[in-house]
Formats: C-alpha cells, sequence, structure tokens
C-alpha cells in the first residue's frame, strides 16, 4: 500500500473539498502536512487532523501572492525540516458567457488557476530540490485539455495551461529528482460543485446532482478522497518512474461513447 510516511507535503485550497481530501489522505498515511487556504477554516481541518494524532499545521495563505507563497514554504521548513511534496490544488471556477463577461472574469481565473499555482512551485520547488528530491502534483481538469462545455472558456482555458507547465516542469526538474504530474478530475463532489447544483436547480439542487451522476459511466460523483488517494500515489516513493504524466480521474465521463453497435 502507499505510503507518505516520513514525508512533508505542503497542499494548496487544503480548507474544504477536493484539496481537504487531498491533505486528510496524506495526513492519514503518515505525511506531515502543511494546509495552504485562504480563509481561517484551514487552521479548523489542520486542528482536527492533529485531534487525531496526525502532523498538521495551517496557513492561511493566497495563492494569488508571491509573498504569501514564500511564507508558506518558510513555514513548512520551520515546522518540518525540509519539503518532500507540493500539491497544487487551490483554484476557482465561475461558469459565464464568453460575450458577456468582461476581463475581470478571465484575470480572476488566470490569476487563481495559473499564476497561483506558479507561485506555489516557485516558492516550494526550491526547497524540494534542496532536499534531494520529491514530487509535485498539479490539479487540472478534464475541462480545458481533454473536454470543454459553453461557460467554461475562462476555466477550461486556465486548466488546459496547468498540462502544459506540468510538461514542462516535468522536463526541467528530471535531472533533480523532481517528478511533475497533474489530475485531471471530472465531477467530485465538493462545495464548489454542489454551488454549481443550487444556481443550475434552486428548488432542488440534489435533482441537479443526480443528473450529473446519470451522466457518469460509474454512475456516482467522485469523492475528495478518491482524488487524494490517486494523488498520495503520484506523490509517493510507489510512482517512481511516472513524470509528465497526465492522470484522469472521471468515472469514465470522458470516454467516448460509441454509435457503431458493439463494432
Ligand atoms: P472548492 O471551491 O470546494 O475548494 C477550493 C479550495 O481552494 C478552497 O480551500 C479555497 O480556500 C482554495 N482557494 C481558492 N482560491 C484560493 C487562493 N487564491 N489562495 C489559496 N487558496 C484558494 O473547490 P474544489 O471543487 O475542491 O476544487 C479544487 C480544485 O479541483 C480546483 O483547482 C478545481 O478547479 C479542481 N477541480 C474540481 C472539480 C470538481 O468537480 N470539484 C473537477 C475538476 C477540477
Amino acid at each position: 500500500m502507499t505510503t507518505l510516511n516520513n514525508k512533508v507535503a505542503v497542499v494548496t485550497g487544503a480548507s474544504k473539498g477536493i484539496g481537504a481530501g487531498i491533505a486528510r489522505v496524506f495526513a492519514r498515511q503518515g505525511a506531515s502536512v502543511v494546509l495552504a487556504a485562504r480563509g481561517a477554516d484551514v487552521l479548523d481541518l489542520a486542528a482536527e487532523l492533529r485531534a487525531e494524532g496526525c502532523e498538521a499545521t495551517g496557513v492561511q495563505c493566497d495563492v494569488t501572492d508571491p509573498r504569501d507563497c514564500k511564507r508558506l514554504a518558510r513555514t513548512a521548513v520551520e515546522s518540518y525540516g525540509r519539503i518532500d511534496i507540493l500539491d497544487c490544488n487551490a483554484g476557482i471556477c465561475r461558469l459565464g458567457n464568453f460575450l458577456d463577461e468582461n476581463d475581470s472574469w478571465r484575470d480572476a481565473h488566470v490569476n487563481v488557476n495559473i499564476n497561483g499555482v506558479w507561485n506555489a512551485c516557485k516558492s516550494v520547488i526550491p526547497e524540494i530540490v534542496r532536499a534531494g528530491g520529491g514530487a509535485v502534483v498539479i490539479t487540472s481538469s478534464v475541462t480545458g485539455d481533454l473536454v470543454a462545455d459553453p461557460g467554461e472558456a475562462a476555466y477550461a482555458m486556465t486548466k488546459a495551461a496547468l498540462v502544459g507547465l506540468t510538461k514542462a516542469l516535468a522536463r526541467e526538474f528530471a535531472d533533480r529528482n523532481v517528478r511533475v504530474n497533474c489530475i485531471c478530475p471530472g465531477y467530485i463532489r465538493t462545495p464548489l460543485v454542489e454551488g454549481m447544483a443550487e444556481q443550475s436547480d434552486p428548488d432542488n439542487p440534489e435533482r441537479a446532482i443526480d443528473e450529473i451522476a446519470r451522466a457518469v459511466p460509474l454512475g456516482r460523483l467522485g469523492t475528495p478522497e478518491e482524488c487524494g488517494q490517486l494523488c498520495a500515489f503520484l506523490a509517493s516513493d510507489d510512482a517512481s518512474y511516472i513524470t509528465g504524466a497526465q492522470v484522469v480521474i472521471d468515472g469514465g465521463s470522458t470516454l467516448p461513447e460509441t454509435t457503431s453497435m458493439g463494432q
């Protein structure tokens, strides 16, 4: 079984949703985890993990601010001596019509989803190199490089960019023993997706969730912990020959359908 014993991990966007799932799995697999997110709720999750006997520290950090990301890296090194793993998960998604939205819509996505990952990588990768190597995992999406729907222009553009960043960093840091991979989730049940369901069917958001689930071959949404398990594998020594990969975790929702009657 994958284990992260004796590893030090930094996880961004860790206060809720997928990031909280990643932080929980990392901590329960024995990593010392530094959880970062904008809100103070990240401190509560760190406290909850400590109460379970895990090593966890919460840091309020806005990944769009490079100084915050430097402080995050410093805190991790001061707390646990080094950093082995960076999981760049913080991200936003707001649907909009391309012709109606103004440029602040695009800028908000670029700032968090691209620049935020860039800032975290710039601050933390030097520490991973100093530690002798390790792993970076980036949360992209099936949206962008693989599929896209109307209303997703800003989001899709930024998530596709993360696939390119993953491959370029994998190449650039391979000689320093830093592996870089990304995960591409489909629908994962998080506050983000629950908010979208509420928007699309305010009277009965569960109906909207059920509709999503019906379109997924496995018949349900994924869980943050399932994403956490995948990230833990990619971050672990079990994945020692995997770098530059884009791993889809979507219950089969991006599988092409066939119209060829089984031929
Ligand atoms: P969420 O909205 O439930 O949680 C987002 C987390 O990111 C929170 O902890 C929030 O504090 C943090 N965050 C947002 N902006 C930040 C900033 N500027 N600085 C620091 N932290 C910040 O979202 P969810 O669903 O958990 O998504 C997490 C990641 O997974 C995002 O990158 C999202 O694009 C991606 N994703 C989610 C999917 C889903 O179905 N939920 C599908 C594919 C990708």
